[in-house]
C-alpha cells in the first residue's frame, strides 16, 4: 500500500526543503517537521477505542490509540536522524532501533549494512524511517534484516520522497509493506539520486563527510 501524505502543511514544508538555497538549520528543521506530520497522519490510521475520563467537572468521552505502546521506530543512519526526531514527537512511547547502512556510489548501488541494534520486534508495528526511497536497495536489505530478527505485526516505511524504481523493488520483494511518502518523483539520475528530489539528505542535514 502506497500512501501519499498530501496534507497542505506537509507539501508546504517539502517545497521549502527542496529549494537549493535553503540553509542547514532550516533544512533539518523542515525534515523534523515533516516527520512529525507524517507521524500524525499515520497515528490517525491506528485502531482507536473509546474511553471515558474524569474531568474536574464531570465525565468526558475520549479515545485510546490501541497500538500506541506497541511501536518500534527504526532510524536508518545517518539521514533519518531528524526525521525520527519528528516522529518521536508523536510516538513518545515507542521503542527505537538504529541501522547503519550505506550504498555504493556507483551502479548497481549495492547496499551494505554495518550496524544493527533493534529492540524486540515480535508483533510490533515497525516504522522504518529513511528520507529518500531511491533505488530501494538499502531499504530492501534493511527489510530483509528486520524480518530475520522477528515477526512484526506490520512494517511501515516513512520516506519523504520516493522514486518509482525504489517503490517497485520494495513491493516486489515485500508486498505486504506500507509506504508513506510525501512525493513520488520522476526518476533517478546516473548517481542514484532522486530527480528532482532535493539532493543528499545526510549532507544537507549534517555536512559532507570528509572521507
Ligand atoms: N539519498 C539522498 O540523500 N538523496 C537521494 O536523492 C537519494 C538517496
Amino acid at each position: 500500500m502506497l500512501k501519499i501524505v498530501d496534507h497542505a502543511v506537509v507539501q508546504k514544508s517539502l517545497t521549502r526543503i527542496r529549494d537549493k538555497n535553503i540553509d542547514r538549520v532550516h533544512f533539518r528543521h523542515g525534515i523534523i517537521e515533516i516527520g512529525r506530520l507524517m507521524g500524525y497522519e499515520y497515528a490517525n490510521t491506528l485502531e482507536k477505542k473509546p474511553v471515558t475520563v474524569n474531568t474536574p467537572l464531570g465525565v468526558a468521552e475520549g479515545i485510546k490509540i490501541k497500538d500506541i505502546d506497541n511501536i518500534v521506530v527504526v532510524s536508518v543512519l545517518r539521514a533519518a536522524i531528524p526525521l525520527v526526531e519528528g516522529i518521536s514527537h508523536v510516538f513518545k512511547e515507542a521503542e527505537y532501533g538504529v541501522i547503519g547502512a550505506w550504498r555504493s556510489e556507483e551502479p548497481p548501488f549495492n547496499a551494505k549494512i554495518e550496524y544493527i541494534k533493534l529492540p524486540d520486534l515480535e508483533n510490533k508495528i515497525v516504522i522504518v524511517a529513511d528520507p529518500m526511497l531511491a533505488t530501494g536497495h538499502t531499504l530492501n536489505a534493511i527489510l530483509n534484516e528486520i524480518k530475520k530478527r522477528g515477526t512484526p505485526k506490520k512494517i511501515v516505511i516513512f520516506s519523504v520522497i520516493s522514486a518509482e524504481p525504489g517503490i517497485a523493488k520494495i513491493f516486489k520483494n515485500h508486498p505486504e509493506i506500507e509506504i508513506y511518502t510525501c512525493s513520488v518523483d520522476e526518476k533517478l539520475n546516473q548517481d542514484g539520486y532522486i530527480v528532482p528530489g532535493l539532493g543528499d539528505v545526510g549532507d544537507l542535514c549534517f555536512g559532507k563527510p570528509c572521507l
